[in-house]
């Protein structure tokens, strides 16, 4: 039907060189960048799911390597673009929403940051399976399991006890773990001793101290005899701990302007630990645990 006139086929030769051009170059850049970046950013965490160790353990590769592969990624981004690299996956510092119990039973999916109280319970028997003896200095009366703490907690209060001497600070644990049948001797005879009702001021009914988790210690020091006393309150090492103990992970958990929320008088003795990071925030806030975690966990 058509003859092609010289002129025609002239047109139809540059206009073919033109789009030949422009179509390369876009679908190089096309297929180089986009595609190939958002794609493997989309699979990768999908792929990774099985193996959160690996995952954790490339994050810095990918870290480093990303600037790079930015650049150069409008020329020749291809190989540039590994399976794994994608994943800076960020599930670790996602703020687990757990409960802080179940029908008055502590969630210990909560790990070192279990709530217990005096409504919340341990489960029936609870022991932890990380508890070691801590190697710091103990009274003589705590011997046994009331040395051991849960492992992260027992190599916390050792680094703060050797903080507290480089300050010149003099502490001694008295009192760690206790195991429920303890906790039920022990709270017997204080209420044996004061009545249950002043008894409930100061010690745990079994199955709710803090000292069965594992991450809970009793210190003082010699300027008051070793005692567990509120006067504490007053010495240098006592204020040594109120200012440093959250920088080890440990919260004076019983504060005095907490004691109608927790039940119990001022403990500045009793330290909890937490973790340097979740320490810190409660020391910054200065409220108590029970609030603290209700908020993380919100
Ligand atoms: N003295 C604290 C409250 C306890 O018995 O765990
Ligand atoms: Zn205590």
């Amino acid at each position: 039907m058509r003859k092609p006139s010289m002129l025609m086929v002239c047109c139809a030769l540059t206009l073919t060189l033109v789009g030949c051009t422009t179509s390369d170059q876009s679908k190089t850049e096309e297929a180089e960048n986009k595609p190939a970046e958002t794609e493997q950013q989309t699979e990768t965490p999908a792929e990774t799911p099985t193996d959160k160790e690996d995952e954790q353990a490339e994050q810095p590769t990918p870290e480093t390597e990303e600037p790079t592969a930015e650049e150069p990624s409008e020329d020749q981004p291809e190989e540039e673009v590994p399976v794994a690299e994608a994943p800076p996956v960020e599930e670790p510092t996602e703020a687990p929403s757990e409960p802080l119990e179940q029908n008055g039973t502590a969630n210990l999916k909560l790990d070192t940051l279990v709530l217990v109280n005096k409504q919340i319970a341990l489960p029936a028997g609870y022991k932890p399976a990380d508890l070691v003896t801590a190697n710091i200095d103990f009274v003589e009366s705590a011997t046994g399991e009331r040395k051991m703490l849960r492992k992260e907690a027992a190599q916390a209060i050792e680094k703060l006890m050797t903080g507290a001497k480089a300050a010149d600070i003099e502490l001694k644990g008295t009192s760690a773990f206790r195991s429920y049948d303890y906790q039920v001797q022990l709270f017997n005879n204080y209420v044996a001793r004061d009545g249950k009702e002043q008894a409930m001021k100061y010690s745990a009914p079994p199955g709710h101290s803090e000292h069965q988790t594992g991450l809970a210690i009793d210190v003082s020091s010699a300027s008051v005899g070793y005692q567990l006393t509120q006067s504490l309150e007053q010495t240098k090492e006592g204020k040594w701990l109120a200012d440093n103990a959250h920088t080890y992970g440990f919260i004076v958990r019983y504060q005095r302007a907490y004691e109608a929320e927790t039940g119990y008088m001022y403990e500045p003795w009793h330290l909890r630990y937490i973790g340097v990071e979740h320490a810190t925030d409660v020391h910054k806030a200065n409220v108590p645990l029970e609030h603290y975690l209700e908020q993380l966990m919100d």
